[in-house]
């Protein structure tokens, strides 16, 4: 018999195992994403569900576009925003200068992250009750009974913590105030132009330019089949596109330093106007 024959043979088996497989996993229903479904916080809820419930809002939120959930990495971690495991055994006494209990600390890291920064990061984080997070009150008592969790207990019920300072729009003030002032950041459709965006991206739906369209529609979908939430997908695009480079497209084109070079705001500004239409 001839080497190959032989080959051949001896191989046949495992190839129909693994064509076996491979029908398989395609025949498997494909997981999808779907909209995350907001879950409303009841007066009932203890901490600990209310931990519970927040843990899934930090995932599905964007949270972790910044931040990471690294055990025994201290503070720095390796993220845009500090290591939150922990967070709650070194922010026991609060902080210097600012609230001087956990609870207050991480209420108001949430509601104005820029009136105390951690000591090597920029002010980079948007308010949580704004886009993309957009948190309300509930959520924000959830997330608060997370944090809690990494590293003490959770201990807040609905109702024990403040609402968000004068609602939604002095929330907003308080983010825009808190940022240096060059970067508020200009209307979404001048910043997409100032950065170069509209020469590769066009806006219509299916258009392809040297770069894939950015609309609402194509974009949720990509998302969807890359198993991301629109937002975290587009923001992690544009921060990091080498770690997502679409198939079908030219590689190493898509300049590679927006993260650096548009600030947090912006870069919300622009992930909120593609998907949502918002700040234009
Ligand atoms: C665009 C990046 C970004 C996103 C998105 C973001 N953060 Fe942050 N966050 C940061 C940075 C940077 C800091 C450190 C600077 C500061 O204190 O504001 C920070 C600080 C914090 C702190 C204080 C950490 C400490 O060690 O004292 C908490 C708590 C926090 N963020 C929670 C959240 C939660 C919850 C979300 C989601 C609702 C979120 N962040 C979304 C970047 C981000
Ligand atoms: C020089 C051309 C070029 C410029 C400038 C450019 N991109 Fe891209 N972009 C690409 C290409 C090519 C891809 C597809 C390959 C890849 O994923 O890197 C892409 C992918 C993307 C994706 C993922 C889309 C998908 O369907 O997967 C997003 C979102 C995106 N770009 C946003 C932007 C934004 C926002 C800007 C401006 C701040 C920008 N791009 C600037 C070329 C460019």
């Amino acid at each position: 018999m001839s080497r190959a024959r032989l080959y051949a043979m001896s191989t046949l088996p495992a190839l129909v195992v693994l064509m076996f497989f491979v029908g398989f996993a395609n025949w498997i229903p494909q997981t999808r994403w779907s909209p995350p479904v907001r879950q409303a916080m009841g007066a009932e809820m203890t901490p600990a569900q209310l931990a519970q419930a927040g843990e899934k809002i930090v995932r599905e939120r964007g949270c972790l576009t910044c931040h990471t959930l690294e055990p025994g990495a201290g503070v720095l971690g390796h993220g845009r925003g500090p290591n939150l495991i922990g967070i709650a055994t070194r922010r026991a006494e609060g902080v210097t200068g600012g609230p001087g209990t956990l609870v207050d600390y991480l209420v108001q890291s949430l509601y104005e992250p820029g009136a105390y920064l951690v000591e090597g990061y920029a002010n980079l984080m948007p308010a949580s009750t704004r886009p993309p997070a957009k948190l309300d009150y509930g959520e924000v008592v959830a997330v608060v009974n997370y944090l809690l969790s990494l590293g003490a207990t959770p201990s807040v019920r609905i109702g024990d913590v403040p609402q968000p300072p004068g609602g939604e729009k002095a929330v907003a003030a308080v983010a825009q105030a808190g940022a240096a002032p060059q970067t508020v950041p200009a209307d979404a459709a001048t910043l997409l132009e100032s950065n170069q965006c509209n020469t590769c991206h066009s806006l219509k739906p299916g258009e392809t330019l040297l770069g894939p369209s950015l609309a609402a529609k194509d974009l949720a979908e990509v998302a969807a089949a890359n198993d991301m939430s629109p937002e975290s997908y587009v923001m992690d695009s544009i921060v990091n596109p080498r770690a997502l480079e679409r198939e079908g497209f030219p590689k190493q084109v898509m300049p590679d330093n927006y993260g650096t070079q548009l600030t947090a705001a912006q870069l919300h500004v622009i992930v909120s106007y593609l998907l949502h239409g918002e700040g234009a």
